[in-house]
């Protein structure tokens, strides 16, 4: 008797033993870092997936309490009689919001970007300081392109201007150009005044946007929707948008091309590195945190900020769609939430690299021309590339 129970003992000693070596086999080999780490690439956290607008109400984030909100306010069925009351105003201009540091509990430990945000998120509508209102007369548009800049970034937007960006007729195409700028001189922060230069560019080139609220990270957003908006009134003709960020190298021809095999199926287009899966990022280090009190869920399928291309009809829909989605500090995210509103899904496409090619491919030129766009170029870097794509010796 004593025997077996002994034997018995040793078994189920000997088999937790091996549980616990397998286990921690497991554990480790799936906590290993990836060895083939990348710099560039973004982190993201990876998440099951699931219907994004399917939220359910999550009362200890600010953004998914105000989003319902405003879900509820579009309801005909839900908004119930009490018309105009619960309604939540998106549109509006910015004015101070005291009860603000109220509506996040952990508002005083946030980061200065978060607190700055969160502080301005109900508004929406600022002045456009510099227009261009002839930009869309005559001719319409083929592609536009609408790259996000700084005001200093004068490099970067003459490199554009005189390689991949130039406007006008490429095959039978038309080109038309618009860089997006928010403020940044000595009113809204610690800058150089650099008004005159900016003004001398704006009577040369005729090609930039200017709207009155500080350009700051998180105020990227504001770009894309009132971008959207400016796009209905003065160039609601564009049949392709391009926007993108002004360090990248956009293979304008092979893009081009690309968009003309496929006039058919055109009308939801919405092009480029498609993410899928993410969720925030909740370290406070990160440039992409996004705190718990803030937001709560994860992202929908969205396409890299780096550079995406629409239709002008997607781009007069999502400009429609935004007032139904309250403000989120990144940018491409919230275009995500946005075209999630309409139905849409993102389209991939492997010619956008938004994180890069590899190194050893860098500057071999014939490896572009089968690129739509790559992330992080300097303008030097611009103009060699294109100068070497264009070379009539090139030879691939
Ligand atoms: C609509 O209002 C009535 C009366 O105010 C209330 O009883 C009912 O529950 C409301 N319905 C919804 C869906 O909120
Ligand atoms: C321009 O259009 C004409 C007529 O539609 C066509 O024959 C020609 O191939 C096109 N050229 C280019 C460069 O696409
Ligand atoms: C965005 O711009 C507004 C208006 O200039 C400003 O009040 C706000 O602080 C800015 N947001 C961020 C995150 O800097
Ligand atoms: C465009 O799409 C329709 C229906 O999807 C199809 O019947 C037609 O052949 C397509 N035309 C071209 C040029 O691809």
């Amino acid at each position: 008797m004593s025997l077996i129970y002994k034997k018995i003992l040793l078994w189920v000693l000997c088999s937790s033993v091996a549980n616990l070596l397998l286990y921690t086999f497991l554990s480790l080999s799936s906590t290993s870092p990836g060895g083939t780490s990348q710099a560039r690439v973004r982190p993201r956290v990876l998440k099951p997936d699931g219907v994004f607008w399917k939220l359910s109400l999550d009362e200890s984030a600010l953004w998914n309490r105000l989003q319902h909100a405003l879900d509820r306010a579009h309801n005909p069925i839900l908004r119930n009689g009490t018309a105009g009351r619960a309604v939540p105003r998106l549109g509006g201009r910015c004015q101070p919001n005291p009860g603000v540091s109220t509506r996040v509990r952990d508002f005083n430990t946030l980061p200065r970007r978060v607190k700055d945000f969160v502080a301005s998120m109900h508004c929406r509508e600022y002045r456009l300081v510099v227009d261009q209102p002839g930009l869309c007369k005559g001719e319409r548009p083929t592609l536009l392109l609408a790259i996000k800049s700084q005001v200093a970034n004068f490099e970067n937007r003459q490199a554009i201007r005189e390689s991949w960006g130039r406007a006008g007729r490429i095959g039978n195409a038309t080109v038309k150009r618009v860089f997006l700028l928010g403020r940044q001189d000595p009113g809204s922060g610690h800058f150089p005044d650099l008004t005159g230069l900016l003004e001398l560019e704006r009577r040369r080139h005729g090609d930039l946007l200017l709207w009155d609220f500080k350009d700051a990270f998180f105020n990227l957003t504001l770009k894309d929707v009132l971008f959207l908006k400016w796009l209905g009134r003065r160039c609601p003709g564009a049949r392709y948008v391009f926007k993108g960020d002004d360090d990248v190298f956009l293979n304008t021809e092979a893009l081009l091309g690309h968009l003309e095999g496929r006039s058919n199926e055109s009308r939801d287009l919405f092009l480029g590195q498609v993410i899928r899966h993410a969720a925030p990022l909740r370290k406070v280090k990160q440039k992409y945190y996004v705190p718990e009190s803030l937001y709560v869920g994860g992202y929908p399928a969205y396409v890299g900020g780096g550079g995406m291309v629409y239709s002008g009809d997607l781009a007069l829909r999502l400009g429609r769609a935004s007032d139904r989605v309250v403000l989120f500090p990144i940018d491409d995210v919230y275009m995500g939430m946005c075209l999630e509103k309409l139905g849409v899904s993102p389209t991939e496409h492997p010619g956008f690299r938004t994180f890069d090619i590899s190194e050893g491919d860098r500057d071999n030129p014939c490896v572009y021309r089968s690129l739509v766009l790559v992330h992080r170029r300097t303008p030097g870097e611009i103009i060699r590339l294109w100068k070497r794509m264009h070379d009539p010796e090139l030879k691939c």
